[in-house]
C-alpha cells in the first residue's frame, strides 16, 4: 500500500497552491471552493446567493485534463463543491480574466462583451454570469441560441434580463475563441499532469473530520472496506447540502470523484454500460444521439454548472423518489455493479433500490457500474418530466412509458413507470395490466387514465398537491398517446 497524502494541490492565479489539512486550522476539507474564495484577499468576485446550487453568484470554471491531452474547461457552482474537488485542475475565478499590465486592464472578450452590451446592472449575479459566458468562449465557436441559452440555465439574473447577456455571449463567442489562457495552456497541462500522476490517495485524519480520496478502483475499495461508515460522495451536488443547508458537519468521507475508472461509457450491440462517476454533462453528450430518451430528460437536469458535476451514479444511489433518471433506467431494466474486496454483485436497479432514499448497498461496497439495456427498434419510448419551470427545477411528477404494439395495434407490452408519485419511482402495474392485450385507441387510454388516476396515493408538498399529481399523471398517459399517433416512425 503507498503512504498517504494528506493536503491538495491546484493551480490559482498561475501558481500552484497547496492546502494541507493536517496543518491548517482554516480550512477543513469540506470547505466548500466558494468560502475558500472568499476568504482570500483577491478572489471576491465571487458570490454567495443561495449556497444550494439554484442562483450561478458563485460559478467558477475549473480547467483540468481531460484525458485526450488537453486541457477541458467547465462551470460549476462552488457553492456545492469541497475543496478537494479541484485537486489537480486549474481553478479560475472572475478576478483572473482580465489582464493587468500596470494601471491598465485589459478586459476578456466575453467581459468587453457584456460591457458593450449593457449585460449588467446591479451587478451581483454578474460575476458568475461572465464566468459561465468564459466557459461558453473556451468551447464553443458561434454556438447556437439554444448552446447559449443551456450554458445560462444556471445563472439567475433579476435585473438585466438575458436578451443583452445573450447579445453579449454571441458577439464573445463569434470571435476566435483565444485568450490569454490559450496562450499558458501547454504549461497549466504539463503542470496539472505532474500534480495527477501521483496517485497516492489523499487521507486526512483530523480531529472533527476524516476525508478520504482515492485516484484508483482498487484504492476507493480499500477504504470503503476500512471505513464502511464512511459517507461516499461524487459530485456532491446532494450530499453538500447536508452541509450548507442543514449545517451538519460530515464526520467521515470518501470522495470518488477522481477515480477515473468510474468515468466511462461502453456500449454494444444490446446495453450500455456508464461508470458510475461519469458525469450527467458527459452523459448527455452521448445520449443525443445513442439514447434520446435520456438526452430528453438529461437536458432538463439542473444546469450545465450542476450537470457538469453531478453524476449517474449519485442520481441512482441517491435513490430520491424524484430522481429524474430512474423512470427511464428502471423502464430500461437497468441493473447496477456493486464492487466490494474480493467480490462483485450485479442487480437489477428495481431492487437495488428498496424504499424512500434507500437502497440496499452494504457497508464495504461501492456502486461502479450502471448497465443499462437498450430499447428495441420497434418500441416507443417517451420521457417526461413535469415541474414549475422549464429549467433547473425538481420534478413535480416524471414518467416513462415503453410500449410495443402489435400488427393490429394492440398492446403487446407497456412499461409505465413515474417518479414523484410515490416514495420511490414505482410500476403503475394495474394501468400495464388494464392496457395489456387492449387496443392502443384514445378510447382504451381514457378507460386507463381513470385506473391510473387512483391507483397512486402521492403526498401534497410544496411541489405540488396530491389531486394536481393524479391529474399530472392520467394527462401523461393521454399526453403519451397522442405522441404515439404523431409519431409513426417509432423513433426511441
Ligand atoms: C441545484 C440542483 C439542481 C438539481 N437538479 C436535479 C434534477 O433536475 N434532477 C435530478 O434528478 N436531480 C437533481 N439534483 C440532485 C442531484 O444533482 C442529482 O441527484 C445528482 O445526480 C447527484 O449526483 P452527485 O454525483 O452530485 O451525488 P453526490 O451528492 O456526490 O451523492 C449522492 C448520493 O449518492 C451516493 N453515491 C454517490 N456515488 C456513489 C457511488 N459510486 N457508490 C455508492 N454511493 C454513491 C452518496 O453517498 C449520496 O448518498 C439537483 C441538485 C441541485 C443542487
Ligand atoms: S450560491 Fe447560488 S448557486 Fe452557489
Ligand atoms: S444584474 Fe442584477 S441580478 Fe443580474
Amino acid at each position: 500500500m503507498a503512504p498517504s497524502k494528506s493536503g491538495i494541490a491546484f493551480i490559482l492565479d498561475n501558481k500552484i497552491t497547496e492546502i494541507d489539512f493536517s496543518a491548517n486550522d482554516s480550512f477543513k476539507p469540506t470547505t466548500t471552493v466558494l468560502n475558500y474564495l472568499r476568504s482570500l484577499p483577491g478572489h471576491k468576485g465571487v458570490k454567495e446567493g443561495c449556497a444550494e446550487g439554484d442562483c450561478g453568484a458563485c460559478t467558477i470554471v475549473v480547467a483540468e485534463l481531460d484525458g485526450r491531452g488537453g486541457l477541458a474547461y467547465k462551470s460549476l457552482d462552488s457553492c456545492l463543491v469541497f475543496l478537494p474537488a479541484i485537486h489537480g485542475k486549474q481553478l479560475i475565478t472572475v478576478e483572473n480574466l482580465a489582464i493587468k499590465k500596470g494601471k491598465e486592464i485589459k478586459l476578456h472578450p466575453v467581459q468587453e462583451s457584456m460591457v458593450k452590451k449593457d449585460g449588467s446592472q446591479c451587478g451581483y449575479c454578474t460575476p458568475g454570469v461572465v464566468m459561465s459566458l468564459f466557459a461558453l468562449y473556451k468551447t464553443h465557436q458561434n454556438p447556437s441560441r439554444e448552446i447559449i441559452e443551456d450554458s445560462l440555465t444556471g445563472n439567475l439574473c433579476r435585473c438585466t434580463g438575458y436578451r443583452p447577456i445573450i447579445d453579449a455571449a454571441t458577439e464573445a463567442c463569434g470571435l476566435d475563441g483565444r485568450d490569454h489562457f490559450s496562450e499558458n495552456e501547454e504549461e497549466i497541462f504539463s503542470t496539472l499532469q505532474n500534480i495527477s500522476e501521483d496517485k497516492t490517495s489523499i487521507e486526512i485524519y483530523n480531529p472533527e473530520q476524516i476525508f478520504l480520496k482515492p485516484f484508483t478502483i482498487a484504492e476507493a475499495i480499500r477504504l470503503r472496506k476500512e471505513h464502511p461508515d464512511s459517507l461516499i460522495v461524487n459530485g456532491s451536488t446532494d450530499v453538500a447540502l447536508l452541509q450548507t443547508k442543514k449545517k451538519i458537519l460530515l464526520p467521515k468521507i470518501l470522495d470518488l470523484s477522481a477515480v477515473d475508472e468510474l468515468k466511462l461509457i461502453v456500449e454494444d450491440h444490446s446495453k450500455i454500460a456508464v461508470g458510475a462517476g461519469t458525469s450527467m454533462e458527459e452523459l448527455l453528450q452521448f445520449c443525443e444521439t445513442r439514447l434520446p430518451a435520456l438526452a430528453t430528460i438529461l437536458k432538463v437536469f439542473g444546469s450545465l454548472q450542476i450537470r457538469n458535476v453531478a453524476t449517474l451514479g449519485g442520481n441512482i444511489a441517491s435513490a430520491s423518489p424524484i430522481g429524474d433518471t430512474l423512470p427511464l433506467l428502471l423502464v430500461l431494466d437497468t441493473k447496477v455493479r456493486l464492487l466490494a474486496p474480493g467480490r462483485q454483485r450485479e442487480l437489477l436497479l428495481s431492487d437495488f433500490i428498496t424504499g424512500y432514499r434507500k437502497t440496499s448497498i452494504e457497508a464495504d461496497e461501492i456502486l461502479a457500474l450502471i448497465i443499462i439495456s437498450k430499447p428495441l427498434k420497434n418500441e416507443i419510448i417517451r420521457t417526461y418530466k413535469i415541474s414549475k419551470r422549464k429549467d433547473l427545477d425538481i420534478s413535480s411528477v416524471s414518467a416513462c412509458f415503453r410500449l410495443k404494439s402489435d400488427k393490429n395495434n394492440n398492446v403487446a407490452q407497456i412499461k409505465i413507470i413515474f417518479g414523484g408519485m410515490a416514495a420511490t419511482a414505482l410500476h403503475a402495474t394495474k394501468t400495464e395490466d388494464f392496457l395489456l392485450g387492449q387496443s392502443w385507441s384514445r378510447e382504451t387510454v381514457e378507460k386507463a387514465m381513470e385506473i391510473l388516476y387512483h391507483e397512486f396515493s402521492p403526498i401534497s408538498d410544496a411541489r405540488a398537491d396530491e389531486e394536481s399529481r393524479r391529474i399530472m399523471a392520467k394527462n401523461l398517459l393521454m399526453k403519451f398517446w397522442i405522441e404515439t399517433q404523431e409519431s409513426k416512425n417509432h423513433s426511441v
